[in-house]
């Protein structure tokens, strides 16, 4: 078979992860594919920055052009963030038949359902397992795992900044401002880290999720959200003084058909298994209907084990080529609309 050739929008924490995932485990991705992955070129905002990972300089561009309008390119992994810019680059990559793989809940949240329809009518697929939960196949396990299941509820810790903020000022007393800081060296927080402190990031992900394991079409302004921004040294002092931790918690459930989606700090006894959720790690609860409660743990953030989820999509995506039935996301719009037909 042709190699596959993989064009990469961004080369920041995510991205370096990628390239150096497609690199260490090469081996082992040609035996699973029976074929060889090849980037062409890397999307940057600045040709001439210091980079981590040892690239073929004539890799990297600015123009969006020589990755959407090139006809060599298959696969377009995104990983390098925002909102309107990127959703036109995807459309227009979707429309010049290349399968799209992201690591961006912003645009997913916002415009995932639009761009999961246009790729269904351009064969292409658009996979995003990194969006939610980083290292965690999430999105993989409702679609696949529990696909036999009718799902209920969704519960946990959907984001690595707060988690890891909350977890140094409860454990080692450090203040807000400094953790913070922290979380942005070590990759976690997203390039505005308001977005992760005030749960809009976490409310992304429970957007997406809740309309993965609901099958219906629920808005991010439908999401109640506070995030931990107020949250004071007292605040966590007091709670641990009556034997509980404070916890960013998100809540996706249905109930005769009305969905509710909420993030907020929370009060968890010190002993329940997401008060002993540390660092930039995530916990994410699934109550199925037949299955009962299951709980899938791991780290929510980081270059490795977001890479990770983007590596793995992209073999999902290449099998799919392979096997000529591109067209495929988690869930298509057309089976969501059934279904919420039959729930009603
Ligand atoms: P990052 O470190 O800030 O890297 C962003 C990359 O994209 C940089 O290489 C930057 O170029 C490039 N870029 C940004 N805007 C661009 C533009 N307009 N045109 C061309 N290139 C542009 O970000 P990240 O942490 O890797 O996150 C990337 C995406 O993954 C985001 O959607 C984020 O929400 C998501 N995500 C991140 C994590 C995580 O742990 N970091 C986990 C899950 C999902 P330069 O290098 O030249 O500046
Ligand atoms: N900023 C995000 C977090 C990155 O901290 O969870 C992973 O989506």
């Amino acid at each position: 078979m042709r190699e596959i050739s993989l064009g990469l929008c961004g080369l920041g924490t995510v991205g370096t992860g990628v390239v150096n995932i497609l690199k260490n485990h090469k081996e082992e991705i040609k035996y699973k594919l029976g074929c060889e992955i090849a980037v062409k070129k890397i999307l940057v905002s600045d040709i001439h920055k210091q980079r981590d990972v040892e690239i073929d300089p004539n890799w990297l561009t600015t123009d969006p052009d020589d990755l959407v309008n090139n006809e060599e390119i298959d696969v377009i992994i995104e990983v390098m963030g925002g909102i309107e810019n990127t959703n036109v680059l995807l459309e227009q990559a979707l429309k010049n038949k290349k399968h799209i793989v992201t690591a961006n809940k912003d645009l997913m949240a916002v415009h995932g359902q639009k761009l999961l329809k246009l790729a269904k009518e351009n064969n292409c697929d658009i996979y995003y397992d990194a969006s939610v939960a980083g290292g965690i196949p999430i999105l993989r396990t409702l679609s696949d795992g529990l696909a036999s299941d009718r799902i209920q509820k969704i519960m946990g810790i959907v984001n690595g900044t707060t988690n890891y903020i909350l977890t140094k000022m409860t454990d080692e007393k450090l203040d807000f401002e400094v953790v913070l800081k922290e979380a942005q060296e070590l990759g976690f927080a997203e390039a505005d880290p308001t977005s992760d402190v005030e749960g809009l990031d976490a409310a992304r992900k429970m957007t997406i999720l809740a309309n993965l394991a609901f099958k219906m079409e629920i808005s991010l302004d439908d999401v109640e959200v506070s995030g931990i921004s107020n949250i004071t040294q007292e605040d966590i002092s007091f709670a641990s003084s009556l034997g509980y931790t404070i916890k960013l918690i998100g809540i996706a459930s249905i109930n005769n058909g009305k969905v509710e989606v909420t993030v907020e700090p929370t009060l968890l006894p010190q002993d329940h298994p997401l008060a002993l959720v540390k660092n930039e790690y995530n916990a994410v609860y699934v109550y199925g209907e037949a299955v009962g409660e299951t709980m899938f743990y791991g780290p929510g953030a980081g270059s490795l084990p977001t890479a990770t989820a983007i590596v793995s999509d992209l073999m999902e995506v290449i099998k799919n080529i392979r096997l000529g039935i591109s067209g495929n996301a988690y869930v298509s719009p057309q089976y969501k609309t059934q279904l919420k037909e039959n729930r009603e």
